[in-house]
């Protein structure tokens, strides 16, 4: 955790957000479109982040989804990698050092901070927001409970 004056400046982020959010995703449910402007609106908002998009369950794998950032890799079984463990234990995962996480799986050689939120929708998995940094230890508290918020009205904007 940061300073007090950077924690928060990260909650007023986060918060300035939402709003912003809410408005983009606004009378469309369609998955493409509203991961594509939500990835798109994280990159340009969140500082010091290189890579942030989505992956989808795929049967017992993820596959890359939209995202901002270098071209990825396509499929990660569940279970497997920084994605798939979270997306295995339903559990968002914070890895401060990736290199020291055994089964990080690198697409950008310049990750060095990670975190993962898996997205629950009606109670089932059907994906994850990968979030990385090339800062080391770049996430903390203030991140998840900030990015759980903005993948709840993401969530939410998909319909039923
Ligand atoms: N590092 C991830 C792979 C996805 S990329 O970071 C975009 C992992 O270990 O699952």
């Amino acid at each position: 955790m940061g300073s007090p004056a950077a924690v928060a400046n990260k909650l007023d982020l986060y918060r300035s957000l939402l709003p912003q959010l809410k408005a983009l995703l606004e009378g469309e449910t369609d998955f493409v479109a509203n991961a594509a402007n939500t990835s798109a609106l994280l990159a340009d908002a969140l500082p010091d982040v290189n890579w942030v998009g989505f992956y989808v369950l795929d049967g017992k794998e993820l596959r890359v989804g939209p995202f901002q950032g270098k071209p990825a890799c396509v499929r990660i079984p569940l279970g497997r990698g920084v994605c798939g463990t979270a997306a295995a234990r339903r559990e968002p995962l914070v890895v401060s050092n990736v290199h020291e996480f055994d089964d990080h799986i690198v697409c950008d050689t310049a990750s060095n901070s990670e975190l993962v939120l898996p997205l629950i929708r009606d109670g089932e998995l059907f994906g994850v927001l990968d979030v990385d940094s090339a800062e080391l230890d770049r996430f903390d508290d203030v991140d998840v409970a900030g990015l759980q918020r903005l993948m709840e009205v993401f969530v939410d904007s998909l319909g039923d």
